[in-house]
C-alpha cells in the first residue's frame, strides 16, 4: 500500500497557530472533563467514603484487568443540564477488560444525588446496553442507585427505552448468551431491585448492599411494619434466605474479586475472522492533527491529511482517486485491523454519493469494518443538480450505509450537517460507536444557513400581507438564530444529550477505533443484504 505524501509543513506559520488555537481548547476541554469527574459535592463523596465504600470509578479500576484500557462513554452526558446537578448523569459506563473478556461496565455513582436516574442516566444506561447487545460484550452492573430521580419520573420511567428497557435488555441479552453479572454495592430500591434479580449471578456487600422493591419508609407507610433496610433486603438476608442474591462480600474489594473470580468460569464466544496485519505506528506524527482539525469548519481541510496521521505507516490504498474528490474512500489498517474509511473532502454531489455506495459495497463483501470520517455540511443543493437527481443518488448511499452490516465507526472531525450526517453513518445509522472531536459542529444546518431560510420565510409571510422586515427586526432575527445554532451546534449540547459517546481527543481516535473493532469481534458479523437501490 503507498503511504500518502503530506503537503502540510508543520513548521508554517500558519500550521503553528492552528495548532496553539487547538492546544488552547484541548486545555479548556480536559479542565471541563476533569471538574466533570470532580464534580459529586464534596460533603456526598466524604460521606460515601466514610460508609467504606470506594467511588464508582475506583470499583472500576480495581474490577478490570492490570494494564489494560478503559474506554469511558460519555463522562461529559448531562453537561449543562439540571445546572450540573448530575455530573456525568450519575453512572459511568464504558468498555473494558475483565479476566480477558471486553465488557460493558454500567456503574451507579451515588455521589450524584443517590445514583438516582435522570433522563440522560437512563440514556447511558441503555446506550451501554445495546453497545454490549451489538457486540456480545458480557455486562457487569455495579449497582449502587435510589432508582428513578423522582422529581423527573415522567421523563424516566414509562416510555419504551426507560428504566422498564433495563430489564428487557437483560432478559434478551441473557437469552442470548451474553452474560450479565450485578455487584450489589449500595441501594439497590424498587425497579432497580430487578438489575440484580435478572442477572444471571449476582454478588451483594455485607451491612452496605440491600435490594428490596419497597424501602422501609414506604412499607411503613403501606402496612405499619418497622424494619430496618439490613433486616428487610440485606446481604444475610438475600444470600442465606430469599436467594435473590448468590454470594456475599465482605467490602468493594472483596466484591470485586468474586466477581472477577465469575469472569473466570465465563465461555469464550465465538470470534469473528479478521486478517490482522503486523502494527505500526503511523509514519506522520499523530500530534500534528492538532494543527490541521478545522477549527474555522469555512476552512477546507484535506481529510487525506488527517488520515495519514491515524493510520499504520500512513499508508492509504486509495478507491478511485481520481473520481469525485469530495469523499475519500480507501483502505488501510488501525493497529492492525483492517479499516475501510470514507472520509469528507467537500460538499456531496450525485457521482460522490455513488462512489460512497460503491466502496461500502466493497467493504461489505470483503467484510471490512467501515470508518466515517465526518466534516460535512451536506449535499450539493440547486436547479441543476435537482435535475441531475442528487436525492436518488443520496439515497443510494444512505441505502447502503443503512444496510451495511460489518461494524461501522463514527468519528466527526468538523461539522455535520444536515442529509450529510445521515449519508455519513450518523447516530441513525446505528455505527458501533459514534465520537466527536472537540471542535466539531453538528446541527441540520449551518446558523447562518437556518437564519437566512428563516428570514427568507418571515420576508414572504410579510411580503404576502404587503408588509416588510424591519432592517432592526431583521438584525435581531439573524443574531438570535445565530447564537440558538452556535449554542445547540456545539459539541458539548450533543455529547450531554447522548447523540454520541463522547468527545475524544483527536489523538486517541486511532487507540479507540481499534478497540471498538476489537470488541466487535465478540460476534459474528451479520450477512449484508441491500434493497432496491433506485437507478
Ligand atoms: N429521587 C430524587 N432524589 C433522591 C432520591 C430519589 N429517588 N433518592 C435520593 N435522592 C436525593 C436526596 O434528596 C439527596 O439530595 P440532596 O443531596 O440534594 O439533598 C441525595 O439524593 C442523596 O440522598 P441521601 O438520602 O442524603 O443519601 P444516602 O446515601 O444516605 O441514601 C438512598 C441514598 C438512595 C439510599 C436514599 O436516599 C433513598 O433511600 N432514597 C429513596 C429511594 C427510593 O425509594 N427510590 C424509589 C425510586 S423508584
Amino acid at each position: 500500500m503507498y503511504r500518502i505524501e503530506s503537503k502540510i509543513n508543520p513548521a508554517s506559520k500558519e500550521f503553528r497557530e492552528s495548532e496553539a488555537s487547538y492546544l488552547e481548547l484541548l486545555r479548556q476541554h480536559r479542565s471541563l472533563v476533569m471538574s466533570v469527574i470532580q464534580g459529586a459535592p464534596a460533603a456526598a463523596v466524604s460521606k460515601h467514603k466514610e460508609r467504606g465504600k470506594l467511588l464508582a470509578r475506583e470499583r472500576i479500576d480495581l474490577l478490570v484487568d492490570a494494564n489494560t484500557p478503559f474506554l469511558e462513554l460519555s463522562p461529559m452526558a448531562a453537561y449543562g443540564l439540571y445546572n450540573s446537578e448530575f455530573p456525568s448523569a450519575g453512572i459511568i459506563t464504558g468498555i473494558g477488560v475483565i479476566h480477558g473478556h471486553e465488557s460493558i461496565i454500567i456503574a451507579n455513582d451515588a455521589t450524584v444525588k443517590g445514583g438516582t436516574y435522570i433522563e440522560q442516566t437512563i440514556k447511558k444506561h441503555v446506550r451501554a446496553q445495546e453497545i454490549a447487545m451489538e457486540n456480545h460484550l458480557p455486562c457487569v452492573y455495579m449497582v449502587d442507585s435510589g432508582g428513578v430521580f423522582l422529581p423527573e419520573q415522567a421523563k424516566v420511567f414509562p416510555d419504551k427505552y426507560d428504566f422498564g428497557r433495563f430489564f428487557f435488555n437483560q432478559a434478551r441479552m441473557s437469552a442470548a448468551g451474553i452474560p450479565q453479572i450485578a455487584v450489589v454495592m449500595g441501594s439497590c430500591t424498587a425497579g432497580g431491585a430487578y438489575v440484580p434479580a435478572m442477572s444471571d449471578e449476582t454478588i451483594i456487600v455485607r451491612n452496605q448492599g440491600t435490594i428490596f422493591i419497597g424501602g422501609p419508609p414506604l412499607v411503613k407507610a403501606a402496612t405499619g411494619e418497622e424494619v430496618t433496610a439490613e433486616d428487610l433486603g440485606g446481604a444475610d438476608v438475600h444470600t442465606s434466605i430469599s436467594g435473590v442474591a448468590d454470594h456475599m462480600a465482605e467490602n468493594d474489594r472483596h466484591a470485586i474479586q468474586i466477581c472477577r473470580d465469575i469472569f473466570s468460569t465465563l465461555k469464550r464466544p465465538e470470534r469473528q475472522f479478521l486478517e490482522l496485519a503486523s502494527i505500526e505506528e503511523p509514519f506522520y506524527d499523530p500530534s500534528e492533527i492538532y494543527g490541521i482539525a478545522p477549527l474555522d469548519l469555512r476552512k477546507p481541510v484535506d481529510s487525506r491529511e488527517i488520515i495519514a496521521r491515524m493510520v499504520d505507516g500512513s499508508r492509504f490504498h486509495e478507491f478511485k482517486a481520481r473520481y469525485a474528490p469530495t469523499l475519500v474512500t480507501g483502505f488501510a489498517h488501525i493497529i492492525g485491523f483492517p479499516v475501510g474509511i470514507l472520509a469528507n473532502n467537500g460538499v456531496l454531489f450525485s457521482e460522490t454519493a455513488l462512489k460512497g455506495a460503491h466502496f461500502i459495497e466493497l467493504c461489505t463483501s470483503r467484510n471490512v469494518p467501515i470508518l466515517f470520517l465526518q466534516n460535512i455540511t451536506g449535499f450539493i443543493v440547486g436547479k441543476e443538480y435537482e435535475r441531475r437527481g442528487i436525492a436518488r443518488d443520496g439515497a443510494k448511499l444512505v441505502h447502503a450505509v443503512a444496510n451495511a452490516r460489518v461494524p461501522k465507526f463514527t468519528v466527526v472531525f468538523g461539522g455535520s450537517f444536515g442529509a450529510g450526517n445521515y449519508a455519513m453513518a450518523g447516530r441513525a445509522y446505528q455505527p458501533r460507536l459514534l465520537f466527536m472531536w472537540p471542535n466539531s459542529k453538528i446541527s441540520v444546518m449551518g446558523g447562518e444557513q437556518a437564519a437566512g431560510v428563516l428570514i427568507t420565510v418571515k420576508e414572504e409571510q410579510l411580503k404576502a400581507k404587503g408588509k416588510t422586515l424591519s432592517p432592526a427586526d431583521r438584525d435581531e432575527m439573524l443574531s438570535s438564530i445565530l447564537k440558538k445554532y452556535e449554542e445547540e451546534g456545539s459539541a458539548y449540547y450533543s455529547t450531554a444529550r447522548l447523540w454520541d459517546d463522547g468527545i475524544i481527543d483527536p489523538v486517541d481516535t486511532r487507540k479507540i477505533i481499534a478497540m471498538g473493532i476489537s470488541a466487535s469481534m465478540n460476534k459474528k458479523w451479520e450477512e449484508t443484504r441491500y434493497g432496491v437501490f433506485r437507478m
